[in-house]
């Protein structure tokens, strides 16, 4: 592939920008500048670095997120910053999508990808694929309470109702629970009708997937194989 298409296809702009940056010697191959914008490369594995940057070729992007607090998951926030403000610009300009949205005040793990079908597979419930939430709730939380939530319950708007995958508690204010579905405002919405109130909220793992401890709130990390084989891996089967 040629290396202007080859930058155009990871998000650094129109192929006419990408063969002015290449010509303009911003563009380095195995740290030797690159200034040919036909060059013909084999794309697969490629490390190459934009003014410095090192970047190596990936057919789609499949990253992590560490959401923080106060962001919203649109690309046109209303009231807040756009999660897309903690990405660098070629990962923007591939056109990423959030796996599903987090609220504007839920903290923790958020995957985004420029693939389609990953995204499709990872929000179908069909796929059953666990999300685990942190809840901390603004009352003790009480044996009934877990019992409505494993058992299900009634949302507004919904025709059956609703359970958890799973639901353990932690301590008095703080249960983890688990969802295969992704409902607008569906932890909130359950546990206001199991009857509490939830104070704080966070993703903690999506199939086998964890948040890493390392991995600090506005941060995110490119899926290695390995955590794209954590994450199917105890949703397959
Ligand atoms: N459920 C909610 O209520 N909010 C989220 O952000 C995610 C799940």
């Amino acid at each position: 592939m040629q290396l202007d298409r080859i930058l155009q296809s990871q998000g650094f702009g129109s192929r006419k920008h990408c063969r002015g940056m290449i010509r303009h010697g911003q563009v380095a191959i195995a740290d030797k500048v690159c200034d040919d914008p036909f060059v013909e490369l084999n794309p697969e594995g490629l490390n190459f670095s934009v003014d410095g940057e090192p970047w190596q070729y990936r057919e789609h992007a499949y990253i992590m997120l560490h959401k923080p607090q106060g962001h919203e998951c649109s690309r046109t926030p209303k009231h807040h910053p756009s999660i897309f403000s903690l990405l660098p610009d070629p990962l923007v300009g591939r056109e990423v999508q959030p796996v599903g949205r987090l609220d504007e005040d839920t903290t923790g793990l958020l995957l985004l990808t420029d693939d389609g079908q990953f995204i499709h597979a990872l929000i179908s419930p069909k796929r059953k694929v666990p999300k685990v939430y942190a809840v901390t709730t603004k009352h003790p939380v009480d044996d009934d309470q877990l019992a409505a939530l494993r058992r299900g319950v009634q949302l507004h708007d919904e025709p059956v109702p609703i359970a958890a995958a799973a639901c353990e508690r932690i301590d008095d204010h703080l249960i983890h629970l688990t969802l295969i579905e992704g409902k607008y405002h569906q932890v909130k919405r359950m546990v206001a009708a199991a009857g509490n109130r939830v104070e704080a909220l966070r993703r903690i793992a999506i199939g086998g997937l964890s948040l890493p401890d390392d991995l600090e709130p506005g941060e995110w990390r490119w899926l290695e194989a390995s955590d794209l084989e954590k994450l199917w891996g105890k949703s397959e089967g």
